[in-house]
């Protein structure tokens, strides 16, 4: 349980939790994830955010191997969700700290999460710089990246960006640095997970963050769940990867997801995919049956075109595709080409209401839903085809627009 020594006497303190797999309650972490904190030594001493419920005394025993608790001078909370300030109470009693720092929007939250606690609780304003001896903390608020008192704390002795919940992943691991992590194509894999699944109904304030951080001389981004992104080459490849997703130009990838009863719907899914496979637009099928929606999200951030499937159940569609839209809609993807299909026994309500909902997430909708009574024949599965062709082709145009 030893402290991580990041920069000079900046020290990793944070908790690696193996057996987290529901992420903010909502998004799958597939192996866990981590709650960083970071210990600065000065000549006042900083601790940057806390860890998660019942993890305090991890926290605390690692920083204790480099520094007494009791030492420590400052906490700056950059945000204050619970995974960064549960352990905060334990924390403070046992630190007892001279100030608490937090943005000015971050005073709501802490009132909400500390009723009653009289600690000494300070609010920073947006560029504000606290001097601790040899370095600097400069605070730039990042609001609703992704909650509305997040900030981000920069230290430019160090070069060095402490950067909250942006640029992290569900990672749980022995690496601390993405670059000791030895898996290129599953790191940014995770990324897109993680962007996609929590930060990417806030892109357009990405798109702004952005340019201010690179205004900054930084060679080290910290963030508070997952490895650490170090040496300028990686802080380029973040924050490009980070505008690129941000964006959401068309890329010329599809993604059907659906549900079935007895297979109807299914088949009709398979055909699409060939409509879209032999058109040129190579496709991921996902039954939501078989798939978390987290993963149906991640899929996503490569694909310009979606399709929904679903026989129709009860006058609506089947609920793990109600589901399924209804999380899709809440991250409120871009930019993206649209196409629905379905069976259905007597009342066949499901496809018009899959085109309408894909609709309602601003998708280009080229074609009239497919629907099908009972089992689809030839016909229908020629119909699913040329589904897949006509949204295949808008997307190519898209793409080369
Ligand atoms: Fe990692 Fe928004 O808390």
């Amino acid at each position: 349980m030893q402290p991580v020594e990041i920069k000079k006497n900046i020290y990793w303190v944070g908790f690696v939790d193996y057996d987290h797999r529901d992420f903010h309650g909502y998004s799958r972490s597939p192996d866990g994830s981590t709650y960083n904190a970071y210990l600065i030594k000065d000549q006042k001493n900083v601790l940057v955010d806390t860890v998660a419920p019942g993890c305090a005394g991890t926290l605390l025993c690692r920083l204790a191997k480099t520094l007494e608790p009791e030492k420590v001078d400052y906490i700056v909370c950059n945000h204050l969700e619970r995974d960064h300030s549960g352990a905060l109470a334990e924390v403070v009693e046992r630190v007892k700290p001279e100030k608490i720092f937090v943005s000015q929007t971050g005073l709501k939250s802490f009132a909400g999460y500390f009723a009653g606690k009289n600690w000494p609780v300070q609010a920073v304003k947006n560029g504000e710089t606290l001097n601790i001896g040899s370095r600097n903390i400069v605070f730039q608020e990042t609001r609703m990246l992704h909650w509305p008192d997040s900030m981000v704390s920069y230290i430019p002795e160090d070069k060095l960006l402490i950067s909250n919940d942006i640029f992290g992943q569900n990672i749980a691991s022995s690496a601390r640095f993405a670059d000791d992590f030895g898996d290129d194509a599953e790191f940014e894999k995770r990324i897109k997970e993680y962007y996609y699944n929590i930060v990417l109904p806030y892109s357009p304030m990405v798109l702004k963050a952005l340019p201010l951080l690179e205004k900054l001389d930084i060679d080290m981004i910290a963030p508070d769940h997952g490895l650490i992104h170090r040496g300028a080459k990686a802080v380029r490849f973040i924050v490009d990867f980070y505008r690129r997703m941000a964006e959401q130009k068309p890329q010329q990838r599809a993604l059907i997801f659906y549900d079935t009863m007895w297979q109807s719907t299914e088949s009709m899914a398979y055909a699409a995919c060939s409509g879209l496979e032999e058109n040129g637009v190579p496709t991921r099928l996902m039954s939501v049956k078989h798939n978390h929606h987290s993963a149906v999200m991640t899929e996503l951030a490569d694909c310009g075109a979606v399709l929904a499937g679903s026989p129709t159940h009860n006058n609506g569609v089947l609920p793990l595709v109600t589901a399924q839209l209804a999380y899709m809609k809440g991250l409120r993807p871009q930019n993206r080409v649209g196409g629905a299909f379905g069976s259905y026994g007597w009342s066949g309500e499901a496809p018009k209401y899959l085109q309408e909902q894909l609709a309602s997430m601003g998708m280009t909708m080229p074609a009239e839903p497919v629907k099908c009574a009972w089992q689809p024949d030839r016909d229908v599965l020629k119909a699913c085809h040329e589904l897949g062709r006509t949204v295949a082709e808008t997307l190519k145009r898209k793409c080369q627009g």
